[in-house]
Parts: C-alpha cells; structure tokens; sequence
C-alpha cells in the first residue's frame, strides 16, 4: 500500500444548550463513516470534535434553569456523549469551547491578527434591555411584522409573511428576556476586516477542493462584496473576555470553529507522538477537512480560514457541506413527532439501521435528504436482515452442526471470491468521494450476488444427501467468506453489526487490504441474530414519543417571551366547570376530510363508546400519525351538524386561531373513557 496519509477531520461544534436530533445526525453519521473508512484503509485519521458552550442563548437558558452556565454546559455535554456513544459515532476526542486550549488558541488568534491591523474598532447603535441590563440580539427581540403586522415576530424575519427586516423596523419591539421596550444604545465594537483576504480567499475557492455549490456560493459572496465581521459583544456574555478590552467579549462564532483546534491540542497533549504542528501549522503536511451544515458555509469558508491565514495557521484542504433532513418529505416538524430527538430513536430503534439508510442516501452533494420511513422500514429490513445478515444466518447452523464450527480448508469458488475482492476498489472509491449511496448499492449487489450462489448450491438440500459433507462444508464455508466481504464493505457505516460479526467470525477488527485473504480451516462462533426487523410499531411508538415530547420539552434556545400570549377569559364558577364532562380518546382512524383543508375526521374510543369528531387540527398533523393516541375530548357537547356529517363532540388543542392546532396528549397511565378532572 502507499503510504499512510495523515488526517484530522472535524464535524461542527453541536451547542450546548440543547439535544442533539436526528437532523444533527445526518452529519456526524457521515463524518463518522468517513473517518471509520479512512482508519479501516491504514491511515492514520484523527476525528476531533467539541461543543459550542459560548453565546447569549446558552447564557439565557442557564439562567432560567437557576444554574451557573458551566453547569448547563457541562450537563448537556454529557447528553451530547452519551448520545454519540450510542450512535457509535467515534470520536478521538470530544471537547468543549469552553476550555483553556480554546481561549489560548482564541486570544492567540485574534492578538495575531490585530497585530497585523486586520481588526478594526468603531461604534455601533444596537437595541438594549434596560430591565436586564444588556444588548439584545435580532432573535430576542420580539415585536409585530413591519410589513403583515403579525404578532410575536422575531427581530429578523417573520414567520408568518417571510419578511426579512431590521430589528429597528419591528412595530411594538419587546425584548424576549424582559418584555421591556429596548432601547437604543451604543457600543464599541471590534470588526475583523475580511476583505482584506479577498486574494487569498478567491485563491482557495479556486484550488479545486471545494464542492462546486460552495465554490458558487463564495463566488457570490465575492460578488457582492466582503463585509466586516463584528467579533465582539458586550457583557454579560457567557464566553471568553477579549484580552485588551475588558468587558467586551468575543462573539460565540469566532471561538467556535477555533474550537476544532483546542480539541486537537487537547488530544495530542495526551497522546504521545501526535503534533499539533504538523496538522495546523502554516506548512502543515497533514490533510484537514471540516464536514459542516450548508447552513454555516459562511463562517468556515470565509471567516475560519481567513482567521487561521492571518493568524500565521494554515488553512483547511476542504470544507465537506452537506444539506439538510427532512423526515417523509417535510421539515421536520414537533406537531407531526418527527422532531425526533437522538435519545427518543434510540428508546425505540437499532442506532444501526438510521446509519445505514443515511449512508444508502448520502451523496457528495449538498442536496438536502429525506428520511422517508415506510423506505427506511423496507430498506433496513430488505438489505440488511433479508440480504447481508441472512447469508451468515443461512449457513452458520450446517457449518455449527456438521463441522464443530470449522470451516473448509480451501475455497469452493476463488473465482467468485476474487469477483468480491475486485470490487472492493469501486466501492473504496466510493466512500472516499463521500459517494456513500454509491458504496451501498455495490455491496447491496453484491451481497445479491451472494445469496444467489446459496440459492443455485441449496446447502439444505446438500445437508439431507448422506455422503456430500465435505461439499456441504465447502458451500457453507464460501457463504461464510463471502458475508466477511460484505461485512467488511460495510463496516464503515455497521460498526456494531460489524464487532458483532467479528465475534462471530472470531477475527481481529477488519481492515481493508486483509479481506483480501480468504479464512480458511478457521473455527467460528455459534451464530446469534445479528440485526432484527424493524417493526412499523417501532416506528409509530417513536413518533408518539416524539409528539409527547413536546409537553414537557424546554424552551429553544430563545427563552419564552414575555410577551404577546393568547389574553386569558372571563372566569367561570366551579358548577359551569363540572357541567363539562372531558373525557381520555383513543384515536382509533384519523382521515382527511375531501373539501376541508383544515379538517381531520377522528374516531375517538371513550371506553366503549365510539365518536366521530371533525377537528380542524388538519396543518399540524398527517393523520396516520395520530392513531393510537390518546388526547382529551369534550364529550357532552351537543352534537353539530356539518357539511361533512355529524361531529360528536370536540378535542382539546392548543395554538394561535388560524394557525397550527395542537392535540393536548394526557400523561401515559390515561386510559380511554377516564374522567378529565
Ligand atoms: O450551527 C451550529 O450549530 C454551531 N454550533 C456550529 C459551530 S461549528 C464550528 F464552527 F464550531
Ligand atoms: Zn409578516
């Protein structure tokens, strides 16, 4: 083999004010089958990541929550770990922004290129909270649309029209901490003057390493010219103090990507051998590659490298963008049960089967990817139950029973083995050019290929013919060597299913260059069911949790507005209260309702007694997804006529009037036809 490349790949810096999801997953799922694959290869690959512990946001959910910043981000970080672990995402080291490497490598490069004059100083006029004391971002200040008066919009966009404006253009502007009405203040503030790395900016784009939209995406960036970029934010701020300006602190983004270094100088000051220099240095021989969001291309393909360029750092070999999720064809959405947290999918499902159907779709592309989850459900139970694992599951109880585990001394087809052997130079390539969707298929014809020679050999047959063991052992044996090809393909994207495999086949770890030698007279394990069916229940059971989530989930990284709530009405006494008879529903069908947009046509289970009810909770629900669940109902409404038919009754929902509905769910322990009280 050539020689073995040295390189350093990072996944972006999750923040540390929140859980991680599935969306997040497409991205570290990617990484880490990139880093797995290049390991697997003989590299010597290092895969560094950390979270974003700095910002207004992390500073503002601390302080809801009555703790210390610190001890938010240290509690999320755990989260964040234990639910890396779990997806078997295989990091060499996972580290915090908020750390000692991260402010001395912050304040190096900053002082560096200050010292070089790319820093600029002047005053800005922004919006402040008099009540907190303290300059509001955009996203905190809260206010009615300038251009459709919608109420409760954030300071940059709005929601409901999709107007972008100023914060200044807000009508009625309240800040989201307080509701005080901002004022406006001014402030010094430190600018890095990005234009002054045009040239070398425009030289990178064009060194050819850059996906093509990124590349076009910086070319209309060029285009419309390179502003300066506000580094700086006053105090209180949860982040690093800028060393020169006392109570000015650095802005989260410009910690945040030097947050990759911190982490590699944290690795290598405990592992021996390993230099930071040789991997950041400005003559770096190392490859150094950031997979990231499309969302944040900005900030490493312009402000990150500028940074480490001015700053006498060398700058990343390529920046890998990918697009974004979407579960069944639409954003991922709380009220459909599809903002579905890590932990949530693995309460429910293998962390093996999301890896594989992510890896089945992945391209290099940016192209955003849909989990579509009859596919999902089809895909792992089809490919890898149906294909890959039952090859193994075809052959092990012969090789077991007739053999004591032993397989043949030579292979009964070289030919085919070599068949599988060359393919593997297609499929490396594959996975190099993070065409993973590409890999996939090969193997998966691979693996086709296989149980095809099973099929035309017939071992259980072979097995009932006295006299044809050492045929039945050879048959067997070849699946055998077969399935340690595939498993090898695939190990990259099933590391769990692969360990498991290994045991199984009681071999070391696979690398590459050694599936190329066949096992032979070699003892195995008794067979165990490496991978199981995805049942749909699974996966109605998760989107369940994932809607119930919602009733106890903690507010974004905005904290609840102050704010524009729904005004509450005239009380009522205890008697009108208890003629309201609120009863726990089973939904037992929801459907659409021809004609009504808005409408969804429930049958409801009281316990017994079966409702129709049409609901107009039509824009925040697919219908399948709300049967099995339970939710409140009015059951003593007086029956009304519509133009669909009669409804029966109402169900408790939640949400602004002509907007998204939301089912109130009951806590589990609710049980059809239980009297609400
Ligand atoms: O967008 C985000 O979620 C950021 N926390 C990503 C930071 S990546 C890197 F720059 F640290
Ligand atoms: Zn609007």
């Amino acid at each position: 083999m050539s020689q073995p490349r040295q390189i350093l790949i990072t996944s972006a810096l999750p923040y540390a004010n929140g859980p991680i999801h599935i969306g997040h997953l497409v991205e570290y799922i990617q990484t880490d089958i990139w880093a797995r694959f290049q390991k697997m290869r003989g590299h010597q690959c290092w895969y560094v990541c950390a979270d974003d512990a700095h910002g207004t946001p992390i500073m503002l959910r601390a302080r809801q929550e009555g703790i210390a910043p610190e001890a938010l981000i240290a509690r999320i970080a755990a989260e964040h770990q234990a639910d890396f672990a779990a997806f078997r995402i295989g990091f060499d080291n996972y580290h915090s922004t908020h750390s000692p490497e991260n402010q001395h490598f912050a304040n190096l490069i900053y002082s560096r290129n200050r010292d070089a004059g790319h820093i600029a100083q002047r005053t800005i006029t922004q919006a402040y909270d008099p009540v907190e004391h303290m300059f509001l971002p955009d996203r905190f200040i809260k206010g009615e649309c300038p251009k459709c008066g919608a109420a409760d919009q954030y300071g940059d966009n709005c929601e409901a029209c999709g107007a972008s404006y100023s914060p200044a253009e807000l009508k009625n502007p309240r800040s989201a901490v307080s509701g005080a009405v901002p004022e406006q203040r001014d402030s010094e503030h430190y600018f890095f003057r990005l234009r002054d790395f045009e040239t070398m900016l425009r030289d990178w784009t064009r060194s050819g390493s850059l996906q093509k939209e990124v590349a076009n995406k910086l070319d209309e960036w060029f285009t419309a010219g390179l502003q300066e970029w506000d580094i700086s934010r006053d105090a209180p701020y949860f982040g690093f103090e800028i060393p020169d300006h006392p109570g000015k602190f650095f802005y989260v983004w410009l910690d945040a990507p030097i947050g990759y270094l911190a982490s590699f100088q944290n690795l290598c000051d405990r592992t021996s051998g390993l230099d930071f220099a040789q991997f950041w240095a400005a003559d770096a021989t190392a490859e150094l590659y950031h997979f990231i969001g499309k969302d944040i291309i900005y900030f490493h393909a312009l402000f990150f490298p500028a940074m480490l360029h001015g700053a006498g750092f060398r700058t990343p070999s390529a920046i890998f963008a990918h697009g974004f999720l979407t579960v069944d064809g639409q954003k991922m959405s709380k009220s459909r049960g599809t903002f579905i947290k890590a932990r949530t999918y693995l309460d429910h499902l293998n962390p093996e089967y999301l890896r594989y159907y992510f890896a089945a779709k992945l391209g290099s592309g940016v192209d955003d990817i849909d989990l579509n989850l009859a596919d999902f459900t089809a895909r792992v139970n089809s490919d890898l139950v149906g294909k890959v694992v039952n090859i193994a599951s075809r052959c092990a109880g012969f090789i077991q029973k007739g053999f004591d585990g032993q397989l043949a001394a030579t292979l009964a087809e070289p030919n085919l083995f070599a068949e599988f052997i060359a393919a593997g130079d297609a499929i490396a390539a594959a996975y190099e050019q993070r065409e993973f969707n590409r890999a996939v298929r090969d193997i998966m014809a691979l693996a086709d290929r296989a149980n095809q020679y099973i099929d035309e050999k017939a071992p259980w047959v072979i097995a009932k013919q006295p006299g044809r063991e050492i045929e039945l052992q050879a048959v067997c044996a070849m699946g055998i060597n077969l399935f340690r090809i595939l498993i090898g393909y695939l190990r990259p994207i099933l590391p769990g299913t692969a360990a498991d495999s290994e045991a199984f086949l009681q071999v070391a770890p696979l690398t590459w260059a050694e599936l190329a030698t066949p096992l032979l007279a070699h003892q195995i394990a008794p067979f165990k069911p490496l991978l199981t069916r995805v049942d749909p229940a699974q996966i109605a059971a998760m989107l369940a949790a994932s809607t119930d989530d919602l009733t106890v989930a903690a507010p974004a990284a905005a904290p609840a507005p102050a704010v524009a709530v729904a005004p509450l009405a005239a009380t009522i006494d205890y008697d009108t209260f208890a003629q309201v008879d609120l009863r726990i529903a089973l939904i037992k069908d929801a459907k659409l309702v021809e004609g009504a947009d808005k409408l969804l046509q429930l049958t409801l289970d009281i316990g017994g007694e079966t409702r129709n009810v049409f609901a107009g909770i039509r824009s925040a629900y697919d219908p399948q997804t709300l049967e099995g669940r339970l939710t409140v109902m009015v059951a003593n409404l007086a029956p009304r006529k519509m133009r669909f038919g009669v409804s029966e009754g109402m169900v408790l929902a939640a949400g602004a009037g002509g907007k998204e509905l939301f089912l109130l769910s009951p806590d589990c322990g609710a049980e059809p036809g239980m009297r609400v009280k």
